[in-house]
């Protein structure tokens, strides 16, 4: 199914604003911002792509999945998600006595924004009886219309827990799509054309040349990336080692080296995830596949503007009621999975 209105044309990337701070000055402002979040009662919630800084004060670093559980189950009044709107709208759904604050509005997502209510609904008209599996990444409106929510690390779980014989409309993100339909092995998964920008630009030229440069490297891939069928053909080719290579979300891949005995990986995914495995593993080396990854979306929070957002507990994310209910339907039916 194609979208009249091109990917690209949906979204603004917001310039990546340069922060000359010195190491000093981000000291006190995380200072700033400890004070100030106990004066509000506020628990931060950062995602891993945020800046480094930004996610040195997070009460809980995460990936969507943890993210969203952690704000299902604090107790803050006050909720400042460090990261982009559709995880903010996730915690406002999960916790709508709570204020939920984003930084900046700024903060979108392109993977999101591939689709909109109304082209699920045509989506929805043309598979009548297919169950609809909607990404985390996808906007409050969007989970509304959804049966499940899923995020890259319950996302075999998800479709698992759907019979065998129910066609399943698996949206937006086609690279996911495409891990997902090998993981589970089933042929009834329709897909629909989206990405995002950011891990659409990891591609197999990229993991070519790391895997030359460092031949016995282990591969972290997100399963959002451009190179993600071109890699799994070469694991089942054997070109690539099935052992050494492996598809994960973002806490999946630091709690996947952990577990490894290998000493270098590189990681597939947006940069900012370096820096929990740096700061958690600094005996191993990490390599970004394409170190031009980033996400300006994500980029957008700065310490300045978590200080204005304690400050001014704005701006706020609310969802309106009635997609808020149907939206976390959805929400919840993940969430018990796991
Ligand atoms: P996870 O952190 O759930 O792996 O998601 C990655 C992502 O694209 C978030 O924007
Ligand atoms: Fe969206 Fe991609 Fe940025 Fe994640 S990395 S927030 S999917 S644009």
């Amino acid at each position: 199914m194609s979208s009249k209105i091109p990917f690209e044309a949906r979204y603004t990337l917001p310039p990546i604003e340069r922060v000359p701070d010195t190491p000093e000055e981000i000291r006190h402002k995380q200072e700033r911002i400890r004070r100030l979040k106990a004066e509000r009662k506020a628990v931060i919630l950062a995602h891993n792509y945020q800046r480094d800084e930004v996610q040195e004060v997070g009460d809980f670093v995460g990936d969507s999945l943890g993210l969203s559980q952690e704000a299902a189950r604090t107790d803050a009044q006050v909720i400042v998600f460090c990261g982009v709107h559709f995880m903010a709208e996730t915690a406002a759904i999960l916790c709508p006595e709570k204020t939920v604050l984003l930084p900046d509005l700024k903060a979108g997502c392109s993977l999101a924004a591939s689709i909109t209510p109304e082209e699920l609904r045509a989506y929805k008209a043309r598979y009548p009886d297919a169950v609809v599996v909607s990404y985390i990444n996808t906007s409050a409106a969007v989970k509304a219309l959804s049966d499940y929510c899923c995020t890259s690390a319950n996302a075999k779980k998800v479709i698992d827990a759907i019979p065998a014989d129910r066609e399943i409309l698996f949206l937006p993100d086609k690279f996911l799509t495409a891990v997902v339909a090998q993981q589970t092995k089933r042929a009834n998964i329709i897909a629909y054309p989206g990405y995002c920008h950011v891990h659409q630009s990891i591609q197999p030229a990229d993991v070519a040349r790391i895997l030359e440069e460092h031949p016995d490297i282990e591969l972290l891939l997100h399963p959002e990336c451009g190179c993600v069928s071109s890699c799994m053909a070469k694991v089942f080719d054997g070109t690539l080692p099935q052992e050494r290579t492996a598809f994960l979300s973002t806490e999946g891949m630091i709690r996947h080296v952990e577990e490894s005995s290998a000493k270098e990986f590189a990681v597939g995914t947006e940069v900012g995830i370096l820096h929990r495995l740096e700061k958690k593993y600094p005996d191993r080396r990490f390599y970004p596949v394409n170190p031009n990854a980033v996400c300006a979306f994500m980029k957008t929070i700065t310490l300045d503007k978590v200080i204005r957002s304690l400050e001014t507990l704005t701006p706020e994310v609310r969802v309106p009621e009635e997609i808020a209910r149907k939206a976390r339907r959805a929400i919840d039916r993940m969430l018990e999975l796991v």
